[in-house]
C-alpha cells in the first residue's frame, strides 16, 4: 500500500504513458500519409512501448493495492512541418516525461516508498534510452536535412525495427 500522494502520482503517470503512446500513434498516422512507412512503423512501436509502460504502471498499483482512477487523455497533435519537427517534438516530449519520472522518485524518497522506488528505477534507465534514441534519429535527419535519398534511406532502416515488449524486460 502507499500514500495518497504517491497514489495519485502514479495515476497521472499512467496517464502520461498512455498520452505518449496517443501521441506517437498520431506520428505514425502521419508518416503514413507522408508515404514514409518505416516512420510510420518505428511510430508503431513506440506507440505499443507506451501503451506498455502505463501497463506497468497499472500493474504495479494494482499490485500494491492502490487505486487505478483513469483519466482523460487529451488530444495529441495532427500535423508537422516535416520529419524533423516531428523528431523535436519527439525528443522534447521524452526530456518532459523524464522530468516526470524524476518527480516520481522524488516522491518516492519522500514518503519513504522503497518498492515504488525500486520499480522506477526502471524507467530511469529507460528514459536514458529513449532520448539517445530521439536523439540519433534527430541528428541523422538534421545531417540530410529531413529529405531526398537520406530521408529515404533512414525510412528503410527504421522499418528494421522490432518490438520487444518491455512488459517482460521491466519485472
Ligand atoms: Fe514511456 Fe517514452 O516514455
Amino acid at each position: 500500500m502507499f500514500s495518497k500522494k504517491m497514489e495519485k502520482a502514479l495515476n497521472d503517470q499512467i496517464n502520461a504513458e498512455l498520452f505518449s503512446s496517443y501521441l506517437y500513434l498520431s506520428m505514425a498516422a502521419y508518416f503514413t500519409r507522408k508515404n514514409l512507412p518505416g516512420f510510420a512503423h518505428w511510430m508503431n512501436i513506440q506507440s505499443q512501448e507506451e501503451n506498455a509502460h502505463g501497463m506497468i504502471f497499472f500493474n504495479f498499483v494494482n499490485e500494491r493495492g492502490g487505486n487505478i482512477e483513469l483519466q482523460a487523455i487529451e488530444k495529441p497533435a495532427f500535423e508537422w512541418n516535416g520529419p524533423i519537427e516531428v523528431f523535436e517534438e519527439v525528443l522534447k516530449h521524452e526530456q518532459k516525461v523524464t522530468s516526470l519520472i524524476n518527480n516520481l522518485v522524488n516522491i518516492a524518497i519522500e514518503e519513504k516508498d522503497h518498492a515504488t522506488n525500486n520499480k522506477l528505477q526502471w524507467f530511469i534507465a529507460e528514459q536514458v534510452e529513449e532520448e539517445a534514441n530521439a536523439t540519433e534519429i534527430l541528428e541523422q535527419l538534421k545531417i540530410v536535412e529531413g529529405k531526398g535519398q537520406g530521408l529515404l534511406l533512414l525510412d528503410r532502416e527504421l522499418k528494421t525495427r522490432i518490438f520487444v515488449n518491455p512488459i517482460t524486460q521491466a519485472v
